[in-house]
């Protein structure tokens, strides 16, 4: 966010409390923060906190001549890098949704042509009330990023959707937004995730307890790193992270097709899914009635999906993931080299470990290299792991053209020499 310029709308409720912190922790992060606020904003906060905590004279008119001059409306449309409006509350968010221009702020967010982002704020009622929802609705139609809101007990003293996120949570989710010339700027990272299903019959399937989380963050990370990233997830209740292109697949089969539709051009593959490594025969059309004690069920190998993209011809940078109960680092070795991997990131798995919770730790093996990651959240995994994958794929780069060069010199060197010999 270093030197970043975030104009930030806060509109009334009682979250606007909230806003100061924000505020706050954006500045931390070396963002240039102009707060804009409603009149119903001031009846809850002064100008003077955000004055303080931002060094930067507040907006709050369109009809305020001295700060007209120094910078115009239409001017500080065109400085903002991006708008957050937080909190935004359900008659803002209405405005917006609507075009309408009759104050600064309202004003700001037609005359910009940054992305915006709202923090949605409000009772639970008018939150769920079926106009709010319509304008949510249009208003996500258009781009514009819904950031929240959470669920919990409200200052009305009602419990529900409709409270703005923390700031922290706020912080996460705007950085995404923000264009960055991360070192991975204009490379595509394709990243699968989640477990598969694999079909019994119509009502009934074979899976794992894979939650998706470690792969969803490292689709963020990445995505925070600069990255086109492309998401092919099995079935998981998460949400898509900010600026991520998701295709949601079930089966090993779907996943691999997915796969191969996004590999061309694709600089580095990570494969974090937990693939079911076989499926029933074949999925039976009806559902299987309990007519025996014992039922048997014969199970196919599936594609192994991180082999195939490995042996392909224009491999990409290839990272595969090892989920072990067991002996973690001689399995991990015996994967990176079976698949032919550029990286492994080996975590032990089972007994209440990695699967389906917010903590891992991770040890990555490459030839010649080893490293221990965490044990942390796998947010902060997933950031770790982004640095050593950026770092190693940039390295094979490095190498990729001093061997060209090298091939060229020689290839070179040889016609000089050809060209010498006698006839
Ligand atoms: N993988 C894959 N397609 C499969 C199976 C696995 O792409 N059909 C990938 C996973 O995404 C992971 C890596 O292979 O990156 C390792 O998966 P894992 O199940 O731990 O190992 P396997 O190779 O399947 O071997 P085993 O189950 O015997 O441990």
């Amino acid at each position: 966010m270093q030197g970043k310029h975030i104009l930030l709308g806060v509109t009334g409720g009682i979250a606007a409390y909230k806003a100061a912190d924000l505020a706050r922790r954006l500045i931390e992060r070396g963002a240039q923060v102009q707060v804009v606020m409603t009149a119903a904003a001031r009846k809850f906060v002064t100008p003077t906190t955000f004055q303080a905590l931002t060094g930067r004279a507040v907006r709050t008119s369109l009809w305020d001549a001295a700060a007209e001059a120094a910078m115009g409306h239409i001017e500080l449309a065109r400085w903002a890098e991006l708008v957050v409006i937080a909190p935004a509350s359900a008659d803002f968010i209405a405005r917006l949704a609507h075009g309408l221009a009759e104050d600064l702020l309202s004003t700001l967010c037609v005359a910009t042509s940054a992305p915006i982002a709202v923090a949605p704020a409000m009772n639970q009622l008018m939150w769920r009330n079926a106009a709010t929802q319509t304008n949510v609705e249009l208003l996500r139609s258009r781009g514009v990023q819904v950031l929240g809101p959470g669920i919990g007990g409200q200052a009305c003293g009602e419990y529900g959707a409709g409270r703005m996120l923390e700031s922290l949570e706020l912080v996460d989710a705007i950085a995404p937004l923000l264009s960055v010339a991360g070192p991975l700027k204009g490379r595509r990272v394709l990243i699968t995730a989640g477990p598969t299903r694999e079909c019994i019959d119509p009502v009934r399937f074979v899976s794992n307890r894979s939650s998706g989380k470690m792969g969803f963050a490292v689709a963020q990370a990445m995505q925070e790193a600069g990255a086109d990233v492309v998401l092919v997830t099995g079935p998981v209740c998460l949400p898509t992270p900010m600026g991520v292109q998701r295709v949601d697949v079930e089966s090993c089969e779907q996943m691999y097709a997915a796969v191969q539709r996004a590999l061309p051009g694709t600089a580095i593959f990570i494969g974090t899914a937990a693939v079911a490594d076989y499926r029933p025969i074949s999925c039976a059309e009806q559902k299987i009635k309990k007519r025996n004690d014992k039922l048997n069920l014969e199970l196919t190998r599936t594609p192994d999906i991180l082999a195939q993209v490995s042996a392909g011809a224009r491999r990409p940078f290839v990272v595969g993931f090892a989920a072990e109960t067991e002996a973690l680092e001689q399995h991990a070795r015996e994967k990176l080299l079976a698949k032919n991997l550029d990286l492994i990131a080996a975590n032990e798995v089972g007994h209440t470990k990695a699967f389906d919770c917010d903590q891992n730790a991770l040890l990555l093996l490459w030839r010649g290299g080893r490293m221990e990651l965490g044990p942390t959240s796998k947010r902060e995994l997933g950031r770790q792991l982004t640095r050593v994958i950026i770092e190693r794929y940039e390295q094979r780069e490095r190498d990729a053209r001093v061997a060209s060069s090298g091939a060229q010199g020689e290839a070179h060197t040889g016609a000089e020499s050809s060209r010498a010999q006698p006839r």
